[in-house]
Protein backbone atom coordinates (compact mmCIF):
# COMPACT_ATOMS: atom_id res chain seq x y z
CA UNK A 1 0.00 0.00 0.00
CA UNK A 2 2.69 2.09 0.88
CA UNK A 3 4.68 1.33 -2.38
CA UNK A 4 1.92 2.44 -4.39
CA UNK A 5 1.07 6.19 -2.76
CA UNK A 6 4.80 6.41 -2.86
CA UNK A 7 4.85 5.23 -7.10
CA UNK A 8 1.80 7.20 -7.48
CA UNK A 9 3.22 10.50 -5.95
CA UNK A 10 6.26 9.83 -8.18
CA UNK A 11 4.33 9.34 -11.03
CA UNK A 12 2.21 12.62 -10.80
CA UNK A 13 5.40 14.56 -9.68
CA UNK A 14 7.08 13.38 -12.80
CA UNK A 15 6.27 14.73 -16.44
CA UNK A 16 7.44 12.12 -19.07
CA UNK A 17 5.30 8.96 -19.45
CA UNK A 18 8.03 6.96 -20.01
CA UNK A 19 9.73 7.95 -16.38
CA UNK A 20 6.47 7.07 -15.28
CA UNK A 21 6.48 3.44 -16.65
CA UNK A 22 9.85 3.33 -15.88
CA UNK A 23 9.53 4.36 -12.09
CA UNK A 24 6.46 2.25 -11.59
CA UNK A 25 7.95 -0.65 -12.86
CA UNK A 26 11.60 0.24 -10.85
CA UNK A 27 9.54 0.21 -7.80
CA UNK A 28 7.76 -3.19 -8.51
CA UNK A 29 10.89 -4.42 -8.76
CA UNK A 30 12.89 -2.69 -5.80
CA UNK A 31 9.74 -4.15 -3.38
CA UNK A 32 10.16 -7.44 -4.72
CA UNK A 33 14.15 -7.21 -4.46
CA UNK A 34 14.62 -5.48 -1.74
CA UNK A 35 17.01 -8.14 0.01
CA UNK A 36 20.02 -7.61 -1.56
CA UNK A 37 20.62 -4.16 -2.20
CA UNK A 38 23.92 -2.89 -3.88
CA UNK A 39 24.42 0.35 -1.74
CA UNK A 40 25.13 3.12 -4.75
CA UNK A 41 27.25 6.16 -3.01
CA UNK A 42 27.46 9.15 -5.56
CA UNK A 43 29.78 12.59 -5.24
CA UNK A 44 29.32 15.22 -7.69
CA UNK A 45 32.96 15.77 -9.54
CA UNK A 46 34.01 18.99 -9.56
CA UNK A 47 30.37 20.25 -10.38
CA UNK A 48 31.22 18.61 -14.24
CA UNK A 49 30.47 14.95 -13.20
CA UNK A 50 28.47 12.95 -10.88
CA UNK A 51 30.50 9.53 -10.06
CA UNK A 52 28.78 6.88 -8.47
CA UNK A 53 30.07 3.32 -7.31
CA UNK A 54 28.59 0.51 -5.84
CA UNK A 55 29.04 -2.14 -3.66
CA UNK A 56 33.19 -0.98 -3.04
CA UNK A 57 33.79 -3.35 -0.41
CA UNK A 58 31.80 -6.47 -1.49
CA UNK A 59 32.32 -9.49 -3.83
CA UNK A 60 30.18 -8.70 -7.62
CA UNK A 61 29.81 -11.50 -9.41
CA UNK A 62 27.12 -9.81 -12.17
CA UNK A 63 27.75 -6.35 -14.53
CA UNK A 64 24.76 -4.40 -13.34
CA UNK A 65 23.26 -2.15 -15.54
CA UNK A 66 23.15 1.84 -14.49
CA UNK A 67 20.54 4.63 -14.86
CA UNK A 68 20.79 7.72 -13.17
CA UNK A 69 18.68 10.95 -13.31
CA UNK A 70 18.15 14.69 -11.61
CA UNK A 71 14.42 14.95 -10.60
CA UNK A 72 12.58 15.73 -13.56
CA UNK A 73 14.75 14.77 -16.31
CA UNK A 74 14.82 11.72 -18.07
CA UNK A 75 16.83 8.66 -17.06
CA UNK A 76 20.29 7.98 -19.08
CA UNK A 77 21.81 4.63 -19.23
CA UNK A 78 25.78 5.02 -17.89
CA UNK A 79 28.08 7.22 -20.47
CA UNK A 80 30.91 5.84 -18.48
CA UNK A 81 31.57 2.59 -16.33
CA UNK A 82 34.16 2.10 -13.71
CA UNK A 83 35.26 -1.40 -13.74
CA UNK A 84 37.34 -3.75 -11.22
CA UNK A 85 38.31 -7.24 -12.19
CA UNK A 86 36.26 -7.35 -15.48
CA UNK A 87 32.91 -6.29 -13.30
CA UNK A 88 31.13 -2.78 -13.52
CA UNK A 89 31.45 -1.18 -9.87
CA UNK A 90 30.63 2.28 -11.35
CA UNK A 91 29.41 4.68 -13.41
CA UNK A 92 30.58 8.89 -14.64
CA UNK A 93 27.71 10.61 -15.48
CA UNK A 94 27.69 14.08 -16.85
CA UNK A 95 26.43 16.55 -14.55
CA UNK A 96 24.60 19.31 -16.62
CA UNK A 97 23.24 22.70 -14.91
CA UNK A 98 25.43 23.96 -11.95
CA UNK A 99 21.85 23.87 -10.03
CA UNK A 100 21.21 20.13 -10.48
CA UNK A 101 22.61 19.21 -6.82
CA UNK A 102 19.83 21.14 -5.59
CA UNK A 103 17.36 18.55 -6.85
CA UNK A 104 17.12 14.62 -5.51
CA UNK A 105 19.42 12.26 -7.74
CA UNK A 106 17.62 9.03 -8.76
CA UNK A 107 19.88 5.89 -9.68
CA UNK A 108 18.78 2.19 -10.82
CA UNK A 109 20.78 -0.90 -11.01
CA UNK A 110 19.20 -3.86 -13.42
CA UNK A 111 20.60 -6.83 -13.69
CA UNK A 112 17.78 -9.09 -15.50
CA UNK A 113 14.43 -8.95 -14.05
CA UNK A 114 16.45 -7.38 -10.36
CA UNK A 115 16.19 -3.71 -10.42
CA UNK A 116 17.78 -1.95 -7.22
CA UNK A 117 16.59 2.15 -7.39
CA UNK A 118 17.90 4.54 -4.91
CA UNK A 119 17.40 8.32 -4.31
CA UNK A 120 20.27 10.67 -3.51
CA UNK A 121 20.50 14.25 -2.06
CA UNK A 122 23.72 15.31 -3.41
CA UNK A 123 23.51 19.62 -2.12
CA UNK A 124 26.62 18.68 0.00
CA UNK A 125 28.27 15.51 -1.65
CA UNK A 126 30.12 18.01 -3.96
CA UNK A 127 34.11 17.06 -4.05
CA UNK A 128 36.40 19.73 -5.49
CA UNK A 129 39.60 19.09 -7.56
CA UNK A 130 42.67 20.05 -5.80
CA UNK A 131 43.40 23.42 -6.96
CA UNK A 132 45.95 23.91 -10.06
CA UNK A 133 48.87 25.65 -10.60
CA UNK A 134 50.00 25.86 -7.12
CA UNK A 135 53.47 28.17 -7.15
CA UNK A 136 55.29 29.95 -4.36
CA UNK A 137 56.71 33.70 -4.54
CA UNK A 138 59.46 34.87 -2.63
CA UNK A 139 58.31 38.18 -1.68
CA UNK A 140 60.61 41.17 -1.84
CA UNK A 141 59.00 42.01 1.36
CA UNK A 142 60.93 39.18 2.85
CA UNK A 143 57.23 37.66 2.96
CA UNK A 144 56.63 33.79 1.02
CA UNK A 145 53.65 34.02 -1.10
CA UNK A 146 52.09 31.04 -2.22
CA UNK A 147 49.22 31.50 -5.54
CA UNK A 148 46.90 28.91 -7.04
CA UNK A 149 44.11 28.29 -9.30
CA UNK A 150 40.21 27.12 -8.64
CA UNK A 151 37.55 27.16 -10.57
CA UNK A 152 34.38 29.81 -9.93
CA UNK A 153 36.64 31.52 -6.47
CA UNK A 154 33.39 33.57 -5.58
CA UNK A 155 32.09 29.90 -4.56
CA UNK A 156 35.48 28.69 -3.51
CA UNK A 157 36.37 28.25 0.02
CA UNK A 158 40.57 27.11 0.25
CA UNK A 159 42.07 25.77 3.30
CA UNK A 160 46.15 25.77 3.02
CA UNK A 161 47.98 23.59 5.83
CA UNK A 162 52.15 23.34 5.56
CA UNK A 163 54.80 22.09 7.97
CA UNK A 164 58.63 23.14 7.67
CA UNK A 165 61.50 20.25 8.01
CA UNK A 166 58.82 17.27 7.95
CA UNK A 167 57.17 18.17 11.26
CA UNK A 168 53.83 18.30 12.18
CA UNK A 169 51.29 19.81 9.71
CA UNK A 170 49.49 23.22 10.52
CA UNK A 171 46.24 24.36 8.95
CA UNK A 172 44.72 27.66 7.80
CA UNK A 173 41.59 28.58 7.01
CA UNK A 174 41.85 31.02 4.06
CA UNK A 175 39.28 33.90 3.31
CA UNK A 176 36.42 32.80 0.94
CA UNK A 177 37.18 33.63 -2.39
CA UNK A 178 40.45 34.10 -1.26
CA UNK A 179 43.40 32.20 -3.92
CA UNK A 180 47.10 32.88 -2.17
CA UNK A 181 48.14 32.55 1.27
CA UNK A 182 51.48 34.49 3.12
CA UNK A 183 53.63 32.65 5.69
CA UNK A 184 55.28 36.38 7.75
CA UNK A 185 59.44 36.14 7.49
CA UNK A 186 60.06 32.35 6.36
CA UNK A 187 63.70 31.10 7.68
CA UNK A 188 65.26 30.22 4.44
CA UNK A 189 67.17 27.42 6.03
CA UNK A 190 63.99 25.58 6.37
CA UNK A 191 62.18 23.49 3.87
CA UNK A 192 58.18 24.65 3.54
CA UNK A 193 55.68 22.11 1.86
CA UNK A 194 52.48 23.81 1.33
CA UNK A 195 49.29 22.30 0.06
CA UNK A 196 45.97 23.85 -0.63
CA UNK A 197 42.23 21.84 -1.22
CA UNK A 198 38.92 23.29 -1.48
CA UNK A 199 35.12 23.11 -0.54
CA UNK A 200 32.31 25.24 -2.22
CA UNK A 201 31.61 27.51 0.53
CA UNK A 202 28.78 28.15 2.76
CA UNK A 203 27.49 31.12 0.18
CA UNK A 204 27.09 27.94 -2.24
CA UNK A 205 25.82 25.38 -0.06
CA UNK A 206 29.22 24.57 1.47
CA UNK A 207 30.30 20.81 0.73
CA UNK A 208 33.22 18.26 1.90
CA UNK A 209 36.85 19.06 1.60
CA UNK A 210 38.32 17.79 -1.79
CA UNK A 211 41.87 16.18 -2.11
CA UNK A 212 44.94 17.79 -1.26
CA UNK A 213 46.63 19.70 -4.08
CA UNK A 214 50.42 18.19 -4.95
CA UNK A 215 52.79 19.91 -2.24
CA UNK A 216 54.70 22.85 -3.50
CA UNK A 217 57.99 23.31 -1.38
CA UNK A 218 61.00 26.43 -1.03
CA UNK A 219 63.72 26.66 1.45
CA UNK A 220 66.51 25.06 2.11
CA UNK A 221 65.99 21.26 1.08
CA UNK A 222 69.89 20.39 1.83
CA UNK A 223 70.25 21.88 5.56
CA UNK A 224 67.48 19.85 6.05
CA UNK A 225 67.93 16.53 5.21
CA UNK A 226 71.75 16.66 7.39
CA UNK A 227 69.69 18.39 9.93
CA UNK A 228 67.19 15.15 9.75
CA UNK A 229 69.89 12.64 9.61
CA UNK A 230 71.77 14.57 12.50
CA UNK A 231 67.73 14.35 14.74
CA UNK A 232 67.55 10.89 13.87
CA UNK A 233 71.22 10.24 14.50
CA UNK A 234 70.94 12.01 18.16
CA UNK A 235 67.88 10.03 19.03
CA UNK A 236 69.25 6.64 17.89
CA UNK A 237 72.32 7.48 19.97
CA UNK A 238 70.62 8.46 23.43
CA UNK A 239 68.43 5.50 22.73
CA UNK A 240 70.92 3.17 21.50
CA UNK A 241 73.97 3.83 23.04
CA UNK A 242 73.41 6.42 25.68
CA UNK A 243 70.52 4.69 27.27
CA UNK A 244 72.13 1.15 28.03
CA UNK A 245 75.39 3.01 29.25
CA UNK A 246 73.45 5.34 31.96
CA UNK A 247 71.32 1.96 32.96
CA UNK A 248 74.64 0.13 33.45
CA UNK A 249 76.03 3.37 35.54
CA UNK A 250 73.18 3.33 37.47
CA UNK A 251 73.30 -0.35 38.05
CA UNK A 252 76.65 -0.12 38.80
CA UNK A 253 76.29 3.02 41.34
CA UNK A 254 73.60 1.31 43.13
CA UNK A 255 75.45 -1.83 43.63
CA UNK A 256 78.36 0.43 45.26
CA UNK A 257 76.37 2.32 47.20
CA UNK A 258 74.70 -1.02 49.00
CA UNK A 259 78.50 -1.99 49.21
CA UNK A 260 79.40 1.05 51.12
CA UNK A 261 76.20 0.78 53.02
CA UNK A 262 77.15 -3.52 53.57
CA UNK A 263 81.09 -2.14 54.35
CA UNK A 264 80.02 0.71 56.89
CA UNK A 265 78.09 -1.77 58.70
CA UNK A 266 80.37 -4.65 58.85
CA UNK A 267 83.51 -2.65 59.10
CA UNK A 268 82.50 -0.64 62.27
CA UNK A 269 82.45 -3.42 64.91
CA UNK A 270 81.72 -3.82 68.46
CA UNK A 271 82.83 -2.04 71.40
CA UNK A 272 84.22 -5.36 72.52
CA UNK A 273 85.27 -6.32 69.18
CA UNK A 274 87.82 -3.32 68.78
CA UNK A 275 89.16 -4.33 72.53
CA UNK A 276 90.12 -7.58 70.59
CA UNK A 277 91.54 -6.25 67.95
CA UNK A 278 93.86 -4.30 69.90
CA UNK A 279 95.39 -7.49 71.37
CA UNK A 280 95.58 -9.42 67.51
CA UNK A 281 96.46 -6.43 65.34
CA UNK A 282 99.25 -4.81 64.83
CA UNK A 283 98.00 -0.89 64.72
CA UNK A 284 100.79 1.63 65.74
CA UNK A 285 99.33 3.49 68.33
CA UNK A 286 98.98 7.08 67.43
CA UNK A 287 96.56 5.53 64.86
CA UNK A 288 95.03 3.72 67.20
CA UNK A 289 94.25 6.80 69.66
CA UNK A 290 92.68 8.05 66.56
CA UNK A 291 91.04 5.24 65.60
CA UNK A 292 89.01 5.19 69.17
CA UNK A 293 88.66 8.93 68.80
CA UNK A 294 86.68 8.63 65.70
CA UNK A 295 85.04 5.62 66.47
CA UNK A 296 83.29 6.96 69.28
CA UNK A 297 81.80 9.73 67.17
CA UNK A 298 81.07 7.50 64.77
CA UNK A 299 78.79 5.19 67.39
CA UNK A 300 76.94 8.20 68.37
CA UNK A 301 75.96 9.00 65.09
CA UNK A 302 75.28 5.68 64.66
CA UNK A 303 73.25 4.91 67.25
CA UNK A 304 71.10 8.12 66.93
CA UNK A 305 70.57 7.92 63.39
CA UNK A 306 68.98 4.30 64.64
CA UNK A 307 66.93 5.97 67.32
C1 LIG B 1 35.18 -12.77 -2.93
O1 LIG B 1 35.64 -13.54 -4.04
C2 LIG B 1 36.76 -14.33 -3.77
C3 LIG B 1 37.21 -15.01 -5.05
O2 LIG B 1 36.32 -14.85 -6.07
C4 LIG B 1 36.41 -15.34 -2.68
O3 LIG B 1 37.54 -16.11 -2.35
C5 LIG B 1 35.91 -14.59 -1.44
O4 LIG B 1 35.48 -15.52 -0.46
C6 LIG B 1 34.76 -13.67 -1.78
N1 LIG B 1 34.40 -12.88 -0.62
C7 LIG B 1 33.14 -12.63 -0.27
C8 LIG B 1 32.95 -11.78 0.94
O5 LIG B 1 32.18 -13.04 -0.91
C1 LIG C 1 38.87 -4.35 -6.82
O1 LIG C 1 38.27 -5.48 -6.17
C2 LIG C 1 39.10 -6.10 -5.21
C3 LIG C 1 38.36 -7.29 -4.63
O2 LIG C 1 37.62 -7.93 -5.59
C4 LIG C 1 39.45 -5.11 -4.12
O3 LIG C 1 40.36 -5.69 -3.22
C5 LIG C 1 40.09 -3.87 -4.74
O4 LIG C 1 40.32 -2.89 -3.74
C6 LIG C 1 39.18 -3.29 -5.80
N1 LIG C 1 39.83 -2.16 -6.43
C7 LIG C 1 39.24 -0.98 -6.59
C8 LIG C 1 40.05 0.06 -7.26
O5 LIG C 1 38.11 -0.78 -6.21
C1 LIG D 1 31.32 -7.09 -17.57
O1 LIG D 1 31.64 -6.01 -18.41
C2 LIG D 1 33.01 -5.96 -18.75
C3 LIG D 1 33.25 -4.69 -19.53
O2 LIG D 1 32.09 -4.16 -20.05
C4 LIG D 1 33.38 -7.20 -19.52
O3 LIG D 1 34.74 -7.15 -19.87
C5 LIG D 1 33.09 -8.41 -18.67
O4 LIG D 1 33.34 -9.59 -19.40
C6 LIG D 1 31.67 -8.42 -18.19
N1 LIG D 1 31.52 -9.49 -17.21
C7 LIG D 1 30.44 -10.27 -17.15
C8 LIG D 1 30.44 -11.32 -16.09
O5 LIG D 1 29.50 -10.13 -17.92
C1 LIG E 1 11.84 -12.33 -15.42
O1 LIG E 1 10.49 -11.95 -15.55
C2 LIG E 1 9.81 -12.65 -16.57
C3 LIG E 1 8.42 -12.09 -16.69
O2 LIG E 1 8.10 -11.23 -15.68
C4 LIG E 1 9.79 -14.12 -16.24
O3 LIG E 1 9.16 -14.83 -17.29
C5 LIG E 1 11.20 -14.62 -16.09
O4 LIG E 1 11.22 -15.97 -15.69
C6 LIG E 1 11.95 -13.78 -15.04
N1 LIG E 1 13.29 -14.21 -15.06
C7 LIG E 1 13.95 -14.51 -13.94
C8 LIG E 1 15.40 -14.89 -14.08
O5 LIG E 1 13.41 -14.46 -12.84
C1 LIG F 1 48.26 26.14 -15.02
O1 LIG F 1 48.60 24.77 -15.27
C2 LIG F 1 48.18 24.32 -16.53
C3 LIG F 1 48.54 22.89 -16.64
O2 LIG F 1 48.62 22.28 -15.39
C4 LIG F 1 48.86 25.16 -17.62
O3 LIG F 1 48.39 24.74 -18.86
C5 LIG F 1 48.54 26.62 -17.40
O4 LIG F 1 49.26 27.41 -18.32
C6 LIG F 1 48.92 27.07 -16.01
N1 LIG F 1 48.52 28.44 -15.79
C7 LIG F 1 49.28 29.34 -15.17
C8 LIG F 1 48.71 30.68 -14.99
O5 LIG F 1 50.39 29.05 -14.77
C1 LIG G 1 64.40 35.06 -0.98
O1 LIG G 1 64.63 36.46 -1.06
C2 LIG G 1 65.61 36.93 -0.16
C3 LIG G 1 65.69 38.44 -0.32
O2 LIG G 1 64.77 38.94 -1.24
C4 LIG G 1 66.94 36.27 -0.45
O3 LIG G 1 67.90 36.71 0.47
C5 LIG G 1 66.79 34.78 -0.39
O4 LIG G 1 67.98 34.13 -0.78
C6 LIG G 1 65.67 34.30 -1.28
N1 LIG G 1 65.51 32.88 -1.08
C7 LIG G 1 65.24 32.02 -2.05
C8 LIG G 1 65.16 30.60 -1.67
O5 LIG G 1 65.08 32.37 -3.21
C1 LIG H 1 45.51 31.68 -11.91
O1 LIG H 1 45.34 32.72 -10.98
C2 LIG H 1 46.10 33.88 -11.23
C3 LIG H 1 45.89 34.82 -10.09
O2 LIG H 1 45.71 34.16 -8.91
C4 LIG H 1 45.67 34.48 -12.54
O3 LIG H 1 46.47 35.60 -12.83
C5 LIG H 1 45.82 33.42 -13.64
O4 LIG H 1 45.31 33.91 -14.85
C6 LIG H 1 45.08 32.16 -13.28
N1 LIG H 1 45.31 31.13 -14.26
C7 LIG H 1 44.36 30.33 -14.72
C8 LIG H 1 44.80 29.30 -15.71
O5 LIG H 1 43.22 30.41 -14.34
Amino acid sequence: MEMLTFTILKASMSSSPMLNKLLFFLCLAGASFARQHPDVDCVVLHLEKVKCTWNRHDNLSVNYTFFSWFHGKKASTCETYLTNNSLTNGCIQPYGDKLNRFYTFYTNLVYGNDSFPKEHELLHKVKLYPPTNLTVQNGSDLNLWFYWNQTDPKCVQNEVRYRTNYKKWDTYTVTDGKQNYCINLPSSRSQYELQVRSRLSKVCADSGWGDWSEPVFWGSSNSTESEQVNGSMFVWIIVYVLAPVILILLVVLLLRYERFRVIFIHVVPKPSLIQDAESWLPIPKGLKEGFKANYHEKACCVREYHQ
